[in-house]
C-alpha cells in the first residue's frame, strides 16, 4: 500500500516534467523527407527551432515506438555542419507510447535564437511487398506506412512530411482525418513521385496522450519500386591477420535474399533472357551486383555450393602509394549463375588477400599494432540481418584492446587453434544486427607480439597515415576501454 502510493506520487512529480520540459524552444518548422526505398529507408527530419528561454541548450527530439523499432541508425547535427550531436536517448518506458532523446546544443542559445537540427535515419524492414506475390512478368510494389506526426514536446509552427518514391508510380496513399484545425487547404496531395503531408499549421506540445489519441495516425503508400528488395540474411566476416606474410585476408560468407514478392509459378530463364533483351527485366530479379572492394587486393575467389563462379568480373583499383589512404576501391560485379528471384536465397563466399602494411601500423612508444578491419562491404540497398565479425589476430599476439565505431549485440575474445600454430592465435568475435551502409565502417584492434622488432619493417609509415588510427583511437579511448572490460 505504502509502496504503491509512493510510486504514484513519484509518476506524478515526474510525468509532467516529461510530457513538457519546460518549454524552453519552440518550432518554427518541422520537415520530414522519406525516401521510400526496398529494405532501407532513409529518413531526414529538420527541426527549426528558437530558443523560448535564455540558456537553452538540450534540445528533446522524440520518435514513434514503431518508428524506433524500425530504426537501425540515426544521427543529428546542425544543419550544414560534419559533427554528430550528443545523444542521450532516455531509458523504455512502458507507461509512454513514443521515445524520447536529448540531444545536446553545440553552445547554449540565447532568448529567440534559432538553429536548424538535421536528424538523419534508416530504418530497415520498413516496407513490405504487397502483392505478396508476382509472376516473372509482373511489377514489383511496396507498401510503407508511418506515423502522420513528427511528435515533439514543444509548440510547432507549421509541420510537413514528405513521401518520395524513385517514381511517380505511386498507387495509393492514404487520406488523414482530423486534422482541419491544422489545415487550410488539402491534408495530402500527391505531385509526381511525392506525396506531401500538410502544411499543418500550429500543433502543440505532441508528446501527450491527449494528442496522439485525438491526431496521431498512421499514414501508407503503396508505390511500384523498380530495384529489387535486398536483405543480406546472414554475413559471416573472417579477417585474418598474418606478420608474416604482410597479409590481411577476408573472407565473407554471405547468404543473399531477395525480399521482394515471391515469384509466382515457375521461373523461365527463355522468359528472363527475352526481357533482358528488351532491357525490361523484371524489376524483382537481381541479375548481378557491383560491390566496391579495397585496392591493391589479390587473390580475388567468388563460389557459390556449385564451385567457382567465372562469371564474374573484377576490376583492381591500384594500391595506395607507401604510407597514404586511397579513395579508389576495386569494382567487383558478381554475378551469379542464375538471376535471384523473389523469396529466392543465394549462399556464397567471397574472399581476397590486402597487404597489411595498408591497414596497419607499428607504434614504436607502446609497441603496439594498430590494424583497421572494415566490419562489413557494403550491398547496395540492403540491410543486413545478422552479421558476425570475427579478427584472427598472429601467434602470440597479447594485449588486446580493440575500439569498436559503434557497440556490437555481443563481443568476445577466443583463441583460435589451426594446425600451424603452437599456442593458438586470439580470435575476436562481434555480433550484430540489422547493419546498413552506415555501419560499414571500421574496428581498430591493437595488440602487441612480443619478440617481433623485425617484422615491424612493412610498418614504417608516414606521420600522416598514422595519426587517422592515433586520432581513431583517441577518439574512441572511452569505447575501448568499457569493451576491453566486457571481454576479460
Ligand atoms: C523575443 O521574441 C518575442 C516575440 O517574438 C519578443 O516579444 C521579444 O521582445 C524578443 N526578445 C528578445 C530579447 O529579442
Ligand atoms: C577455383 O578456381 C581456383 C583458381 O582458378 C582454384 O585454385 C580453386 O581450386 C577452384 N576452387 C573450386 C572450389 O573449384
Ligand atoms: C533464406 O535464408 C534465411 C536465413 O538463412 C532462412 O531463414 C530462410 O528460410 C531461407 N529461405 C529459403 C526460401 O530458403
Ligand atoms: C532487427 O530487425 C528485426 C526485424 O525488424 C527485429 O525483429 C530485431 O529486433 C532487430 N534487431 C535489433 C538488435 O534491433
Amino acid at each position: 500500500m505504502h509502496w504503491r502510493s509512493l510510486r504514484f506520487l513519484f509518476l506524478g512529480l515526474v510525468a509532467p516534467a516529461l510530457a513538457s520540459p519546460g518549454p524552453s524552444f519552440e518550432n518554427t518548422a518541422i520537415v520530414r523527407t522519406v525516401d521510400l526505398g526496398g529494405s532501407v529507408v532513409h529518413v531526414t527530419t529538420t527541426y527549426a527551432i528558437k530558443a523560448t528561454k535564455p540558456g537553452a541548450k538540450v534540445y528533446t527530439i522524440a520518435l514513434g515506438l514503431e518508428e524506433k523499432e524500425k530504426t537501425s541508425w540515426l544521427e543529428v547535427k546542425v544543419k550544414g555542419q560534419q559533427e554528430p550531436l550528443e545523444l542521450e536517448h532516455y531509458p523504455l518506458d512502458s507507461s509512454r507510447n513514443f521515445h524520447l532523446a536529448d540531444v545536446k546544443l553545440p553552445k547554449a542559445l540565447a532568448l529567440n535564437a534559432s538553429l536548424n537540427l538535421v536528424l538523419e535515419t534508416l530504418q530497415t524492414h520498413a516496407t513490405t511487398p504487397y502483392p505478396k506475390e508476382a509472376s516473372q512478368k509482373e511489377d514489383q510494389a511496396l507498401k510503407y506506412s508511418t506515423d502522420l506526426f513528427v511528435l515533439s514536446p514543444y509548440h510547432t509552427g507549421v509541420q510537413r512530411t514528405k513521401l518520395k518514391a524513385l517514381t511517380p508510380r505511386i498507387i495509393s496513399h492514404t487520406t488523414p482525418a482530423n486534422v482541419q484545425e491544422f489545415i487550410l487547404d488539402a491534408p495530402a496531395t500527391k505531385q509526381g513521385a511525392t506525396v506531401t503531408y500538410g502544411p499543418y499549421n500550429d500543433i502543440p506540445a505532441s508528446t501527450n496522450e491527449k494528442f496522439i489519441k485525438a491526431h496521431q495516425q498512421p499514414i501508407t503508400a503503396h508505390y511500384f519500386h523498380e530495384q529489387p528488395v535486398l536483405e543480406i540474411a546472414d554475413l559471416k566476416r573472417s579477417a585474418e591477420i598474418s606478420h608474416w606474410g604482410n597479409n590481411l585476408n577476408i573472407e565473407d560468407n554471405l547468404v543473399l535474399h531477395n525480399a521482394g514478392p515471391s515469384l509466382k509459378g515457375h521461373f523461365s530463364r527463355l522468359e528472363h533472357q527475352s526481357q533482358a533483351f528488351f532491357k525490361r527485366a523484371a524489376p524483382h530479379a537481381l541479375p548481378a551486383l557491383t560491390l566496391h572492394l579495397p585496392p591493391g587486393i589479390s587473390n580475388t575467389y567468388y563460389y557459390d555450393l556449385v564451385g567457382n563462379v567465372s562469371t564474374s568480373h573484377l576490376r583492381v583499383a591500384p594500391a595506395a602509394p607507401k604510407g597514404q589512404r586511397s579513395n579508389r576501391y576495386s569494382v567487383l560485379e558478381l554475378r551469379p549463375r542464375y538471376p535471384i528471384l523473389g523469396g529466392w536465397n543465394y549462399s556464397f563466399t567471397l574472399g581476397w588477400d590486402a597487404p597489411l602494411s595498408d591497414s596497419a601500423v607499428y607504434d614504436r612508444k607502446t609497441g603496439r599494432y594498430i590494424v583497421e578491419v572494415p566490419i562489413l562491404t557494403p550491398v547496395p540497398g540492403a540491410v543486413v540481418n545478422k552479421a558476425e565479425l570475427s579478427i584472427v589476430l598472429p601467434e602470440g599476439a597479447t594485449d588486446v584492446e580493440f575500439s569498436p565505431p559503434f557497440p556490437a549485440l555481443e563481443n568476445r575474445l577466443s583463441t583460435h587453434t589451426t594446425y600451424l600454430d603452437s599456442t593458438g592465435r586470439p580470435k575476436l568475435t562481434f555480433e550484430y544486427e540489422n547493419l546498413t551502409v552506415m555501419h560499414a565502417q571500421s574496428i581498430f584492434v591493437s595488440y602487441k607480439v612480443p619478440l617481433a622488432a623485425h617484422l615491424t619493417k612493412p610498418f614504417v609509415v608516414s606521420v600522416a597515415f598514422f595519426s587517422v588510427f592515433v586520432l581513431a583511437i583517441v577518439t574512441r579511448r572511452i569505447n575501448l576501454t568499457i569493451h576491453k572490460e566486457k571481454t576479460l
